[in-house]
C-alpha cells in the first residue's frame, strides 16, 4: 500500500460503532489520521463530505483469509482486482494467502508478493507457507520470511498433515511472534470427497468428506498447542464439534483464535441439491446443526473472526462437473452483507431470491442467538487486525497499520460506512472481482457497505470504487 492522497474529507450524519462503544459522530480526516469526532466537529474548509445518515461508520474491516491468486492465478483474480473487491466491501486490509504459483515459501517471493501489494487501494498482507511448496515435509524458512514483516503463515488449502512437521513449526514459530493458521482437514479421511459427508451426501451419491475429518486435526493441533506452548489460529471452522473442542481448549487457557466464514454461517449441505459446483468449497458446507453451531461460536467469542476465505476460480473451472470442479466461493464483496443477515438479523428480514420469501439455506427456521452489529464488526476489524498485527501503527510489509480503530483522533484513518437498510441484489458480473464465483448471485442482501477509507483516502465512495 502506497501512500496516500491527503485531502480532507468529513463522514458526516452517521453511527460510529468501534470496540470503545456507540455514538452519533461525524468524522473528520485530514493527511490521512483521524483529526475530530463529534456530533458536530469543525471540518477544514473544502473538506470532501461523506454523507453517511441512517449508515454506521466503523473501523476498516480486516480479512484474514483472502485468495488474490497472484502471481500465477491472474486469470482468475490479481492483487488489484482483489484489492479493489475488498474495498468495495468494507474492507481496509486483508491477508492474502499464499498458495499462490509458485507458492510463497521463501524470502524471494515474499519479497515479489510485497512489491504486487504496492498500489494496491487497501493494504495486503502477505501470508508465508509453513512448509516448502506447501508440500508438507520441510519446514519454509520462517524466520526469514518473519524479517520481512511476515506475520501469518498457512499452507491453506492443505492442512499440515504430519504431526512432527505441524510440532516443529510451532516450536520453531514461538519465539519469532508469528501466527501459525492451519486449514484442518485429515486427508486420509477426506481424501475422494467432494461435499459434506452425511445425508445429503447419500441422498445425491457424491463421496463425502466427513466433519471427522476437521475434528480430527483441530484435537490433534489442540494437543500439539498444549505441548508446545505455540501460538496457532483456526482457519473456516466448519463443524460444530471442532468449534466445542476450541471452546474448551480456550478455557483452559491455550493461546488458540478461530475464524469462520461467512458462507459457513448461513448455507448448509442441502444447497449442494442442483449439483450446482458453485456451493462447492473446502472445507464443505455441513449440516443445518453445524451452521447453527458455528454461529453461535461466532455470538459467544469462541470464534474470534469472521474471513471470507475468499477463492475466485475461472469461470470455465467452476463449470466442469461438480466432481472434477475445483472448491472454493468469492466472498470480498458480499461478507459483510451475508454475515449480518446470518447473525444480527432476524430471519423474517434476512433477504432472500430478489422479490421472494426467505431462500432455503437461510435457515430461517433456526434459532441461534442473534448478535449486535457491533460483535459482528468486531469479528470482521478489530479481533482479526490484532491476530494479524496489523492494528500496530507501521502495520506489516511498509503499509500503515493502525486497522481495527478505534475511531478518534490521532487514528489512522480507515473507514467502513455500512448502510443497514439498504437492500440490493447480488450480480456478480458487476462485481471488481475477476471471477463470478459466488453462491449469492441472485440473492437479496439486506445492508451493503457504502464508503471505504483507508489511511485518509475514500477508496469507494456510494459503492463505486474510485481507482
Ligand atoms: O475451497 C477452498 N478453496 N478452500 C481452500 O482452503 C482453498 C481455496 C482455494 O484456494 O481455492
Amino acid at each position: 500500500m502506497s501512500e496516500r492522497g491527503t485531502g480532507a474529507l468529513v463522514v458526516r450524519g452517521g453511527t460510529v460503532v468501534d470496540a470503545t462503544g456507540e455514538r452519533r459522530a461525524d468524522v473528520v480526516v485530514d493527511a490521512g489520521r483521524i483529526v475530530g469526532v463529534g456530533p458536530s466537529v469543525a471540518a477544514p474548509s473544502g473538506a470532501r463530505v461523506l454523507d453517511a445518515s441512517g449508515c454506521v461508520v466503523s473501523p476498516g474491516l480486516v480479512d484474514l483469509h483472502a485468495h488474490l491468486r497472484e502471481p500465477g492465478g491472474e486469470a482468475a483474480e490479481t492483487v488489484e482486482s482483489g484489492a479493489r473487491a475488498a474495498a468495495r466491501g468494507g474492507f481496509s486490509a486483508v491477508v492474502a494467502m499464499p498458495n499462490t504459483e509458485p507458492p510463497v515459501d521463501c524470502a524471494a517471493a515474499v519479497r515479489a508478493a510485497q512489491s504486487l501489494a504496492v498500489g494496491a487501494c487497501v493494504e495486503v498482507a502477505v501470508a508465508g507457507s509453513i512448509t516448502v511448496g506447501r508440500a508438507g515435509v520441510q519446514l519454509a524458512p520462517l524466520a526469514e520470511m518473519a524479517a520481512l514483516g511476515v506475520r501469518i503463515f498457512t499452507d491453506d488449502g492443505l492442512g499440515v498433515q504430519h504431526s512432527g512437521v505441524m510440532r516443529r513449526a510451532l516450536e520453531y514459530a514461538r519465539p519469532l511472534g508469528v501466527v501459525l493458521a492451519q486449514h484442518c482437514e485429515d486427508e486420509a479421511l477426506a481424501a475422494g470427497g467432494s461435499m459434506n459427508e452425511g445425508e445429503w451426501s447419500s441422498l445425491l451419491g457424491i463421496p463425502g468428506r466427513p466433519a471427522a475429518a476437521e475434528e480430527a486435526m483441530v484435537a490433534r493441533d489442540l494437543a500439539l498447542v498444549r505441548l508446545t506452548g505455540g501460538r496457532l489460529h483456526f482457519l473456516h471452522l466448519s463443524s460444530g464439534r471442532s468449534v466445542a473442542l476450541v471452546r474448551e481448549a480456550r478455557a483452559s487457557g491455550l493461546a488458540v483464535t478461530a475464524e469462520a466464514t461467512p458462507h459457513h454461517l448461513c448455507l448448509s449441505d442441502s444447497e449442494l441439491r442442483g449439483y450446482d459446483p458453485v456451493y462447492k468449497v473446502n472445507p464443505p458446507l455441513r449440516s443445518a446443526r453445524d451452521v447453527a453451531a458455528v454461529r453461535e461460536g461466532v455470538a459467544d467469542g469462541t470464534v474470534d473472526a469472521v474471513a471470507t476465505d475468499h477463492a475466485p476460480h475461472p469461470r470455465e473451472s467452476k463449470d466442469e462437473p461438480f466432481e472434477s470442479a475445483p472448491p472454493g466461493m468469492i466472498g470480498l464483496e458480499t461478507a459483510l452483507s451475508v454475515a449480518y443477515g446470518a447473525l444480527c438479523l432476524p430471519s423474517a428480514e434476512r433477504g432472500g431470491p430478489a422479490g421472494g420469501p426467505v431462500a432455503p439455506g437461510w435457515l430461517a427456521d433456526d434459532a441461534s442467538p442473534r448478535l449486535a452489529l457491533a460483535g459482528l464488526l468486531g469479528a470482521l476489524s478489530w479481533r482479526p487486525a490484532r491476530i494479524a498485527g496489523l492494528d500496530a501503527p507501521g502495520g506489516t510489509d511498509g503499509g500503515r497499520g493502525g486497522h481495527g480503530g478505534p475511531v478518534a483522533p490521532g487514528s489512522v484513518a480507515h473507514l467502513c460506512v455500512f448502510d443497514t437498510a439498504a437492500r440490493w441484489t447480488v450480480d456478480a458480473a458487476s462485481g471488481s472481482s475477476r471471477s463470478a464465483n459466488t453462491p449469492f448471485a441472485g440473492r437479496e442482501l439486506v445492508g451493503r457497505v457504502r464508503h471505504t477509507v483507508v489511511a485518509g483516502e475514500a477508496v469507494v465512495v456510494d459503492g463505486e470504487a474510485q481507482r
